[in-house]
């Protein structure tokens, strides 16, 4: 087949047979890398006839069908358990645990035979990661292969239903002349795996490494050609991982799944609350715990504030886990609505547990926590916060308000300071003092 040199976009996949250097679709500058390109062949295709052509209601489907890995994490982000015939990209950062991850899923479905074919490690090293992990299946297929078109015949021949590819950087085409990883291959090898899924009606799960700037290497072609892009994400330094789903034609993509690795693999997190409350330092001041929602769970966490004098003549702000320009607002808002004055302090922000919160929800906890700093008063360890503040100082009403307060209660919280425009219908729950507040200044006030 005839091969012609072009410049891919490695951002956004625009191509062009110049290179250049900003791209005119993303923007993006030096982002162009050379590729080669297949030039297609005149299409055999014929006539489209009048019997190829249906309406909704002649189409028939099964009730959906759904295999339940048993990992009620996983299950919860994919919607339910894993579709057949559905093409699953599984991102994450190299290191993250997504090899561990898909070897402890394969393993709690035997019934599915599933087939774990490696590019990247040798079978010894995929047999040592086994042997850390609990109630490891020992009848699990392997393969290892890099080249797609025998690993698509092997999944053709194979009387498997879930398939796992690790990874697709490492996979390629012999049919065109690209390095693995590009994106012309990753593109290529994709979209036979899809056409094989699709055809078969087997489960493909394709691990994919995620660049430095948190995209999926290979890049947005391939979340648009995938069923379901689900993340792995954590920091290396803390034990938690996040599944979280991006993307999914057949259910929420608002579901994410908690996990801890351990010496001995993956343990799902059924209570993310407790561990990420755990190991909390109580009666200390500038501390605040906050009522977030992932996804469609509440999440008690703990939000730590940090208001010293400034050393220098810029005070520094610093915020690790959450958005800094929110942490501005609010610190305009107390300045100017309460006249608290941060203007000569340094002021720290930091999420508990290596969390990114990214919720406006708890800005009453954050604006709690930092005036508990700046005055150096401990607020009550029995309190959560939750509320959005605005910039004339109210308290916003937030979503899901009477999951989060149950939560609360679940775990022996005493009260929950609430925005008192959400509670218009009246949640009651016995075991939490709910104490509806308007003004960040009045909460302020009660609470000092
Ligand atoms: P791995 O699944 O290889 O990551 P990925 O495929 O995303 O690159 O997991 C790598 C890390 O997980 C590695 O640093 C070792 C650690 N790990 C444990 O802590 N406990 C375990 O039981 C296993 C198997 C791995
Ligand atoms: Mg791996």
């Amino acid at each position: 087949m005839k091969q012609k040199l072009i410049y891919i976009c490695q951002n956004c996949g625009f191509e062009s047979p110049r290179w250049i250097g900003k791209c005119p679709q993303c923007n993006e500058w030096n982002t162009f890398i050379e590729d080669v390109t297949v030039t297609k062949k005149p299409s055999t295709a014929t006539k489209i006839g009048a019997s190829n052509i249906t309406t909704l209601a002649d189409i028939s489907t099964d009730a959906e069908y759904r295999i339940n890995t048993g990992i009620t994490e996983f299950d919860r982000v994919l919607g339910g358990g894993i579709i057949p015939g559905s093409l699953v990209l599984v991102g994450g950062d190299p290191g993250i645990g997504k090899s561990t991850l898909m070897l402890q899923l394969c393993s709690n479905i035997p019934q599915a035979q599933p087939l774990y074919i490696t590019g990247e490690e040798s079978l010894q090293q995929i047999k040592y990661r086994s042997m850390r992990l609990p109630k490891m299946d020992t009848s699990l297929q392997l393969l290892a292969e890099t080249n797609v078109e025998l690993i698509d015949a092997a999944i053709k021949s194979n009387n498997t239903s879930v398939v796992i590819i690790d990874s697709i950087q490492s996979v390629l085409s012999d049919r065109i002349d690209a390095t693995p990883g590009s994106i012309t291959q990753v593109r290529e090898c994709a979209m036979l795996l899809m056409q094989t899924a699709k055809k078969t009606g087997k489960a493909v799960f394709i691990i994919g490494h995620v660049t430095k700037d948190g995209s999926i290497a290979g890049p947005k072609i391939l979340e648009h050609l995938v069923d379901t892009v689900i993340q792995f994400e954590g920091e290396k330094q803390y034990s938690y991982r996040i599944l979280r789903c991006l993307k999914n034609r057949f259910g929420s993509t608002n579901e994410i799944g908690v996990f801890e690795m351990s010496d001995s693999g993956l343990n799902e997190v059924l209570n993310p609350s407790e561990v990420f409350l755990s190991g909390r330092n109580e009666d200390e001041s500038g501390v605040a715990i906050v009522g977030t929602m992932e996804g469609a769970r509440p999440i008690l966490l703990e939000v730590q504030a940090l208001v010293t004098p400034s050393n220098y003549g810029t005070p520094q702000r610093s915020a690790n886990g959450y958005d800094m320009r929110r942490l501005q607002m609010i610190l305009a808002v107390l300045e100017k609505r309460i006249g608290l004055h941060f203007g000569t302090n340094d002021v720290f922000v930091n999420i508990a547990g290596g969390v990114y919160l990214n919720d406006s929800s708890c800005d009453l906890g954050i604006a709690a926590a930092l005036v508990s700093s700046l005055r150096d008063v401990p607020l009550d360890t029995k309190t959560v916060f939750i509320g959005e503040i605005g910039l004339t100082g109210e308290v916003r009403s937030v979503s899901a308000l009477e999951a989060r307060i149950n939560e609360a209660a679940k775990l022996g919280f005493d009260r929950c300071i609430v925005p008192a425009a959400g509670i218009n219908k009246v949640i009651k729950n016995p075991n939490i003092t709910i104490k509806p507040i308007e003004k960040i200044s009045s909460a302020i006030v009660d609470l000092f």
